[in-house]
């Protein structure tokens, strides 16, 4: 079966356009696949975040995966410095990763921009270390979006160097794996930028208060309202009946198109009606982020166990590795 693996950046909280997005894509994979998923907190050390900031956003962010639908039964979901085997990984792969290679990655030189005072090894090595994350699972495909095209290109790289230095055919080439048609939705923002998107700052998160929910439904930017009979409707209006679409069943949908086409609708009312709507969809998941975010127990125990599947899958790979290189094995 092939395998998939996604790397999970622990900043902030998901929102509906993950949710509806990737991660229901993900829930579904898993039944098609070999799937790992993990926390990449070493990664998140380029940038310096306090020992705090590491552990809770590593807890919520797990919470809220589990919340959605990852399951631990049918992914392997684990936290990436559980698996020390990945370092050593690493460290092979850095032997052979030139400094003008790494040099000219576009997110480097724009961390190095963006942070002058330290442009840390690590930060130059980022690639490496995210392919080591893939190669240690052998993984054939990877979900990612278009900014980390280049580090995909850079994992292929180093998995092939691999393969022809030591004349063998351990690495698969990991592939960009496109959610397109694996369920996903694309969910626009309520300010008629487009896309739902953490750095548009237009999100509702799932573990949003009803309260806040209503409260950012009801600033959604509209217009001065249907001007002619079945007129088609500007961007900012078709964003609501999108997500209408998405959380309403098709009775209300039905209902406000129709308004829409005859004029006689009142953006208040939609409004209201998808505020509730979509905290009725999103309820269920509210409360499991709770229930998981509460229980540190059950978090540790199904990080403990992914670590272990994880780590049995890393040490097979580990074990091809130095053999390959020289090293003995015992
Ligand atoms: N670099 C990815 C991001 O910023 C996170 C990541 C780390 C990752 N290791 C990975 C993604 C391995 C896919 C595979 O989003």
């Amino acid at each position: 079966m092939e395998i998939v693996l996604s790397g999970i950046r622990p900043t902030g909280n998901l929102h509906l356009g993950n949710y509806y997005g990737a991660v229901t894509s993900f829930v579904k994979l898993q039944e098609a696949y070999k799937c790992f998923f993990f926390i990449a907190d070493w990664h998140s050390l380029t940038t310096h975040p306090t020992p705090e900031n590491i552990q809770n956003s590593a807890r919520t962010i797990l919470s809220e995966y589990l919340a959605c639908g990852l399951d631990p039964e049918k992914s392997t979901i684990y936290v990436q410095s559980d698996v020390p085997e990945v370092i050593e990984l690493y460290l092979y792969l850095n032997m052979n990763a030139y400094l003008g290679e790494l040099e000219r990655v576009t997110s480097f030189k724009e961390k190095a921009r963006k942070q002058p005072d330290n442009v840390n090894a690590g930060l130059l090595t980022y690639p490496t270390l995210m392919a080591a994350d893939i190669l240690i699972h052998r993984s054939h495909k990877v979900p990612v979006g278009k900014d980390q095209e280049q580090n995909m290109e850079m994992a292929r790289k180093f998995a092939r160097r691999f393969n022809m230095m030591y004349n063998t055919d351990l690495f698969p080439e990991p592939q960009n794996f496109s959610l397109a048609g694996q369920g996903g939705i694309k969910i626009p923002g309520l300010d008629g930028s487009g896309k739902m998107g953490k750095s548009e700052g237009n999100c509702i998160y799932l573990c949003d208060e009803p309260s806040v929910i209503r409260k950012k439904v009801m600033k959604a930017v509209t217009d001065a309202g249907p001007q002619a009979m079945n007129s088609e409707k500007p961007e900012v209006i078709q964003n609501l009946f999108t997500l209408l679409d998405v959380v309403s069943t098709k009775d209300t949908y039905d209902y406000f198109n129709e308004k829409w086409n005859d004029c006689t609708l009142r953006y208040g009312d939609l409004k209201k009606q998808l505020a509730e709507d979509i905290i009725k969809a999103t309820d269920p998941i509210r409360e499991r982020i709770k229930e998981y975010a509460g229980n540190t127990d059950l978090l540790q125990s199904i990080a403990k166990a992914g670590a272990e599947k994880a780590r049995e899958s890393a040490a097979a790979t580990l074990k091809e590795v130095r053999k390959t290189i020289g090293f003995k094995v015992y």
